[in-house]
């Protein structure tokens, strides 16, 4: 599902406003521009509420722009149709997020599988390639654990494994080390980076830790109040 023409990510002007009524419109971005380039890893930081996990879900293509225009490779995704959006969600982007987001009821494995079964890959092959994307990221014993007994990083190990199972071109991760420990957090994120570098998607991460985010990307990017403030390779 890799799309050759794929050249990076662009927000043209784009602005997000929640709230109908005046007195309650909160402008979560304000007109923002920006690309990413095929391959080049963003680290986000800013205060709570400047405006990172609205960036992220309309990167993500689970929230719509007010205004302007999100191209992804030469597609404009803000115009597609719902079932196109799914579609776009499904082959080009991974979601990582703080909490994991795992099905509780499944295991390990079958969590991994969920994204290939929505694409229609037949049971044989998508049970080898999640086992096989599990042992990549070191879990290759925990195939059948459910997420209760799994530890914070194994969960996130998981969810990282599910999100590129259907080798997105875009990587999205909110907070995802935000539920754990340091040392931890430095193991799941180099593990992220290691996956993505090898797949040479675009990765966007938003972190708190600066430690983190020199750790995960070369780039970096400061919101505040929906408005990019700093933007500088590290
Ligand atoms: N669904 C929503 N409805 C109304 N306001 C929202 C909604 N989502 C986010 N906001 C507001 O938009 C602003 C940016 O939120 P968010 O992007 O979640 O910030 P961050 O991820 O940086 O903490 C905040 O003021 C938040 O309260
Ligand atoms: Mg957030």
């Amino acid at each position: 599902m890799i799309d050759s023409s794929f050249s990076g990510v662009r927000l043209i002007e784009v602005e997000k406003t929640y709230g109908e009524i005046d007195s309650e419109r909160v402008v979560a971005l304000d007109r923002v521009s920006v690309s990413f380039r095929e391959g080049e890893r963003t680290a986000i930081e800013g205060k709570s509420g400047s405006g990172k996990s609205t960036l992220l879900n309309l990167l993500g293509g689970l929230d719509r722009p007010t205004s302007g225009r999100i191209e992804v490779g030469d597609r404009a995704i803000d115009r597609l149709k719902p079932d196109e959006l799914a579609r776009y969600r499904l082959e080009k982007i991974g979601m990582i997020f703080q909490s994991y987001n795992l099905i509780p009821s499944r295991t390990a494995v079958q969590n991994v599988e969920l994204p290939l079964i929505v694409a229609g890959v037949c049971k044989n092959d998508r049970r080898e390639r999640a086992v096989k994307a599990l042992e990549k990221v070191g879990l290759g014993k925990r195939l059948n654990h459910r997420p209760d007994q799994l530890s914070g990083g194994e969960s996130q190990r998981v969810a990282i494994a599910r999100a590129l199972i259907n080798a997105p071109r875009v990587v999205l991760a909110d907070e995802p080390t935000g539920n754990l420990d340091s040392a931890t957090a430095r193991a799941v994120v180099d593990m992220l980076v290691e996956q993505v570098a090898a797949s040479r998607a675009c990765l966007i991460v938003v972190t708190h830790d600066r430690d983190l985010a020199r750790r995960s990307a070369e780039r970096l990017i400061r919101i505040e109040d929906g408005s990019i403030v700093e933007d500088y390779y590290i």
